[in-house]
């Protein structure tokens, strides 16, 4: 099967050298059956001109924000909306540089901002400039937005010298979302239930036990799931966070609706349980706001454990069942006791007892513990990257 037939692919050709080797990229995607627009730069123009952009992709060549005819035709909100994917190649340090700052002075910087697509960069530029702390800085900036970097290769250098910061070849590039479209293409049989967030347990119409959850990492993970192909149902407690599109959000207060939903939300191939769920709910919730009184004796009884309950399913047991561990101590010990004790696949454990990760904080470092295998470490870094990291590795084990 041919993945790339009929995909739309927006390239934005910037100012460098290798600019000429994009006219090879289109080249390779009109022979795969792809549409490929294009879009030159100023500085880019200066490298290969719109006519040879043009003739290769049999396609218009876009190269100022205020070409009006253009403009009337296709403005920049719809060229980013007509593509299945944007590919900046060769993208330079100038244009990565605007990217993570957010600027929009030309037609590509405004489409790149304007954009909801997965969008790829495959940098090129001298080896100074790519080992450039500003430049470090701006792609781990444009990283935890989601950008996804091909390359660049280490080699001898059109300016003389030698290092990294070569682009890569353009079969490589074609090469890396290949795999993209096959991910997403392959995923999109599968489908993944995430929980979030913490639970509410009422003592009274008005008062409840809550926890500190955030749910950002478990919305982190649902995102990455979906753009990854995954047919996935988030099933939340109250967050302060915003809804994610194109997936099945269902709010829920209490461990019991949790479960309930979670239940009626089966089968599915993969579950991730990152709720923080309530241990204990309150014996006889009142119907009555509870009157202040010298001391109030609570009778707390054990919520069923959600991630127990679906691993020992007989029948709807999914293939995959990933686990949460929040520890403040003995992470290993406790880690290791919950993936024996709860019969799920992984566990992966956080210590939530170091205030710059964990609750709240949109920083993670976990540790995955498996089955079989020996743990893994995913050393700090943003929740978003912990959740890709996360993905790929259930990718690969449902593959
Ligand atoms: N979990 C669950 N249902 C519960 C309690 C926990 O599904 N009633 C799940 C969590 O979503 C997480 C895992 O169990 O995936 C571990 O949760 P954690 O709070 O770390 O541990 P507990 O099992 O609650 O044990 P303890 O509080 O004693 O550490």
């Amino acid at each position: 099967m041919n993945i790339f037939l009929n995909k739309k692919i927006l390239l934005i050709i910037c100012g460098g050298i290798a600019a000429y080797k994009s006219l090879e990229i289109i080249r390779l995607l009109k022979k795969r059956g792809c549409q490929v627009k294009t879009i030159l730069t100023r500085n880019a123009t200066k490298f290969v001109t719109p006519l040879s952009a043009a003739s290769l992709s049999q396609e218009k060549v876009y190269t100022d924000l205020f070409d009006e005819d253009n403009e009337a035709e296709m403005d920049h909100i719809s060229l980013s909306r007509w593509a299945d994917i944007v590919l900046i190649a060769p993208a330079t340090a100038n244009t990565i540089s605007k990217i993570s700052s957010g600027s929009a002075d030309d037609l590509a910087s405004t489409v790149i901002l304007a954009s909801n697509k997965d969008i790829f960069l495959a940098p090129a530029m001298n080896v100074r400039m790519w080992e450039h702390p500003a430049n470090k800085d701006n792609l781990i900036k444009i990283k935890n937005l989601g950008y996804r970097i091909i390359g660049p290769e280490i080699g001898d250098m059109a300016c003389g010298e030698y290092g990294e910061g070569k682009m890569t070849e353009p079969n490589q590039i074609i090469k890396a979302i290949e795999i993209f479209f096959n991910n997403k293409n392959q995923n999109q049989k599968f489908k993944a239930i995430v929980t979030a967030g913490p639970t509410q347990e009422f003592l009274d119409p008005v008062r409840f036990i809550t926890n500190k959850s955030s749910g950002k990492q478990g919305f982190a993970i649902a995102e990455s799931l979906r753009d990854n192909g995954f047919d996935t149902t988030l099933i939340t407690g109250p967050t302060n966070l915003k809804d994610i599109a194109d997936i099945k959000i269902i709010k829920i207060k209490t461990a019991k609706e949790m479960l309930d939903e979670t239940l009626s939300n089966l089968p599915v191939d993969v579950a991730i349980f990152s709720a923080a769920v309530a241990d204990f709910k309150i014996n006889n919730v009142g119907k009555q706001k509870i009157k202040k009184e010298k001391n109030l004796n609570l009778i707390l009884e054990r919520n069923i454990d959600i991630l127990s309950h679906i691993s020992n399913h007989n029948s709807l047991r999914p293939k995959l069942v990933v686990g949460f561990a929040a520890e403040t101590d003995n992470l290993e010990k406790n880690s290791k006791k919950k993936l024996d004790e709860k019969g799920c696949d992984w566990i992966i454990a956080n210590d939530v007892s170091k205030s710059n990760i964990g609750f709240n904080s949109d920083y993670n470092e976990v540790n995955i513990f498996y089955k079989n295998m020996t743990n893994e470490l995913i050393p700090i870094t943003k929740k978003k990257i912990i959740a890709e990291e996360i993905v790929k590795r259930i990718i690969s084990q449902i593959n």
